[in-house]
């Protein structure tokens, strides 16, 4: 039943596209905004943020800019989303207001900040609902929290599980910090303090001991990554503040695909590669799933290389060969690299019969 008489009807699946950078710009920043046109094909998700990063004074004109920019490019196979503000703000209603009324129909997302709990996708999605009906919007705009106050996230799984547009969740580590009391005042990343030290060598107690950074997001994106999981939505890094440390970016970035992330925002160009290269799984490991995949047809369990491999491991191998071939359908670069021809591609998809998300 759609949720508005003439609003579409709800999605039974979220459907998973690349979506390896959610890049943000300022649709009240003209130089961005003219940049555009070269920016658009390189990326998987453009974003134009209306919340913070935006001036007050100019979040009209951020509001304005980002219906400009839908109108005037095509986005093909890349999605196009945006961040309005904050359901405590007063710009959040003609945000969705206005957006959906003039490019409701180009809109794929609508990343809604400071989610506390599921009581705030209702909101939204009673509102979206009338909106599409009003704007003759036939597909559903689909809608994505970031976690970043601690109420969110104890309520995690229920906003994963609070509507059927719900596409996923991204970690807000800047905001969630602030709202936990967090000692930090970065955006993102670790921290020199926060660390686990060796014991003392008790043959010579002075000599200095080594330590090693401990994550500070381990715990959150962890959890938020299952309640993703178990309820078919998509999980996301969020920013990463250092844009000249583009080593610990990658790292950061690295940990939340392994553990699960499909991906990360980027807030300068300079993250969009870094992002590429980290959600797309290296050609190795691409490599070497088909080959466990192809080795474990029809087995129980078979030794490659010294390695066991049984049903487990063959779950695993399916999902990186799902990723792959998903992305190589977008990529040729990656088609190449991965060599996935197309009847590779047909192949690997039967055998996989769907390893994502
Ligand atoms: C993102 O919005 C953050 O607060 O980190
Ligand atoms: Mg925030």
């Amino acid at each position: 039943m759609p949720q508005a008489v003439g609003a579409p009807l709800p999605l039974r699946e979220i459907p998973v596209r690349p979506s390896r950078m959610i890049h943000f710009f300022d649709p009240s920043n003209e130089k961005m905004v003219g940049k555009l046109d070269r920016l658009i094909p390189t990326v998987d998700v453009l974003l134009g943020n209306l919340e913070d990063a935006v001036a007050e004074d100019r979040k009209l004109d951020a509001r304005h800019g980002f219906i400009r920019v839908a109108q005037e490019h095509e986005f093909r196979e890349g999605q196009l989303w945006t961040r309005v503000n904050s359901l405590d703000s007063p710009w959040l209603l003609d945000d969705l207001v206005e957006i959906v009324q003039s490019v409701g129909g180009k809109v794929d997302v609508v990343m809604v900040p400071k989610v506390e709990g599921p009581w705030d996708i209702h909101y939204v999605d009673r509102l979206l609902a009338q909106l599409e009906a009003k704007a003759g919007v036939r597909r559903p705009i689909l809608v994505h929290a970031i976690l970043e106050t601690a109420q969110g996230v104890s309520n995690v799984e229920a906003i994963a599980t609070s509507s059927p547009r719900m596409q996923g969740l991204s970690l807000g580590p800047a905001d969630l910090a602030a709202s936990r009391r967090m000692k930090t005042t970065r955006v993102g990343g670790g921290h020199p303090g926060y660390l686990v030290r060796n014991d003392p060598d008790s043959s010579d107690p002075n000599a200095s001991r080594v330590t090693a950074q401990q994550d500070l997001w381990h715990y959150t994106l962890a959890r938020m990554v299952d309640a993703c999981s178990a309820n078919g939505i998509l999980p996301y890094y969020g920013p990463f503040g250092d844009i000249r440390d583009t080593v610990a970016c990658e790292d950061q970035f690295r940990n939340a695909f392994l553990l699960g992330c499909v991906g990360a925002w980027s807030l300068h160009p300079v993250q969009i590669d870094i992002a590429k290269k980290v959600f797309s799984p290296s050609v190795d490991e691409v490599k070497w799933a088909m080959r466990v995949v192809r080795a474990m047809k029809g087995a129980g369990a078979v030794m490659i290389d010294g390695k066991m491999q049984d049903q487990a491991t063959l779950k695993q191998c399916q999902v990186v060969v799902e990723l792959a071939r998903m992305l190589a359908q977008q990529d040729s670069e990656l088609r190449d690299a991965y060599g996935l021809d197309a009847a590779e591609q047909t192949q690997t998809a039967k055998e996989t019969q769907g390893g994502l998300p």
